[in-house]
């Protein structure tokens, strides 16, 4: 029996999520749930998926390890497609700072906020980066995660960029997990560029973005747009740059203040804008027509107090919608799946279905990867969660709850 082999039979609902390409608008409803299903995962691909008996029928069970999943539901692993959980140090005194009124921003003016973030990130060791990056990635897999994003931008200098990068690489050489890139070189103004913020941007398109795209540290890029960060303007540049260098676009977009973040996603065919909260009609227009990706992050609007992004108008005006948690140690400390889909249907009007649709194959959709995760297709990797209820319907019902029992990943149980 081989390593990869694997048959999970009997399984209440199989919520294959099929497709491969972003579902858009009203196609986010539909799960394509099996009856009754199994799934047959040959070499860490899947081979066969169908009706239980009609699967033992054509194949030899001898051959696999065999896990039944009787009154289980079995779903694709979870794509966290927007983290920054590679950080030094923490900020809980920010935390009681927000509690008692202060806003992310004012912290952030005052020398908090993400840059000092980067001075942990300074101070540990790549060692130190790989040992808390093991602990989080095995806490992800709890909440059913297989495939997460994770981004730079706790450097936003050369060797410290470059040092978060290579501590992402390594843990997705040591680590079940599939960890998908992304260069935020310009997530925040350095201290020594204060007040010179074209010629930060000018240091990350001449210094850094060459090495990266050289050494393939990353195959996205992003910037916080933003008011008082980056302007469109200045997104626009860099973007455009690491687009001709053939790099995948994603920008932290309208989350604060009004930008036309989602606009700019448009047009240079970002594959995803991220936040959203405060994004126009006009922009989410264009994100559907140019097929962008819309990643929602409850999690961080729940945390700063802020109003949810307008989900349901989203999908309602045909947008592909996903959900992540946005990880990271300020404005959102959390890697809590189950979290993110409470508030995802509770406060932001999604369907379960829709926010299951939106943490796989949206999600693979929002990191570039919906052609080989996000489903229980035939030819996809075997990334497959197994819920401890039989129906995908107990996900939501069990608030703020982990239903995930057993993660299977490229084939192998991974999570017991
Ligand atoms: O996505 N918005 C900017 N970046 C992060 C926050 C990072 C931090 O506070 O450390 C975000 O929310
Ligand atoms: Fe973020």
């Amino acid at each position: 029996m081989n390593e990869g082999n694997i048959i999970i039979k009997n399984a209440s609902e199989l919520v294959t999520c099929s497709g491969f390409k972003a579902k858009k608008g009203s196609e986010m409803n539909n799960l394509h749930i099996i009856e009754d299903g199994a799934v047959v995962i040959e070499d860490g691909i899947i081979k066969a998926v169908g009706k239980t008996a009609q699967i033992l029928d054509e194949i030899d069970e001898n051959k696999y390890e065999v896990i039944d999943a009787s009154n289980k539901s079995v779903l694709p692993g979870f794509v966290d497609s927007h983290t920054h959980f590679i950080f030094g140090g923490y900020r809980a005194e920010e935390f009681n700072w927000r509690l008692s009124g202060m806003q992310y921003m004012e912290i952030m003016k005052k020398g908090g906020g993400i840059i000092n973030s980067v001075r942990g990130t300074k101070e540990a060791t790549r060692e130190e980066l790989i040992e808390e990056g093991l602990k989080r990635l095995n806490s992800m897999m709890t909440f059913g995660v297989t495939t997460v994003e994770g981004k730079s931008g706790y450097g936003l200098d050369y060797e410290t960029e470059i040092k978060q990068l290579e501590v992402m690489k390594e843990l997705n050489k040591i680590h079940p997990l599939d960890i998908v890139k992304t260069f935020l070189g310009a997530h925040a103004v350095p201290e020594e560029y204060k007040g010179r913020e074209d010629e930060f941007i000018d240091f990350i398109i001449d210094r850094v973005l060459p090495e990266i795209k050289e050494r393939n540290l990353a195959e996205f890029c992003d910037i916080f747009c933003e008011k008082n960060v980056f302007s469109v303007e200045q997104s626009r540049r860099l973007l455009s740059k690491a687009k001709e260098m053939g790099m995948k676009l994603k920008i932290h977009a309208d989350e604060i203040v009004q930008l036309g973040g989602a606009e700019l996603a448009a047009e240079l065919g970002a594959v995803s804008a991220d936040h959203l909260l405060q994004a126009s009609d006009e922009g989410i227009k264009k994100l559907v027509e140019k097929d962008v990706v819309a990643t929602l992050l409850p999690g961080t609007a729940f945390s700063l107090k802020e109003d949810y992004a307008r989900a349901r108008y989203m999908i309602d005006s045909g947008c592909a919608v996903a959900l992540a948690t946005d990880f990271n140690p300020g404005s959102c400390f959390t890697e809590s799946i189950p979290l993110i889909i409470a508030l995802a249907t509770l406060y932001m009007n999604m369907t379960t279905e829709e926010a299951i649709t939106a943490l796989t194959i949206n999600g693979a959709a929002a990191v570039s990867r919906a052609d080989e995760i996000g489903s229980i297709d035939v030819g996809k990797k075997g990334d497959i969660v197994i819920h401890e209820f039989p129906s995908y319907k107990y996900i939501p019902y069990h608030i703020g709850v982990s239903t995930v029992e057993k993660v299977i990943k490229n084939g192998i149980l991974v999570y017991d």
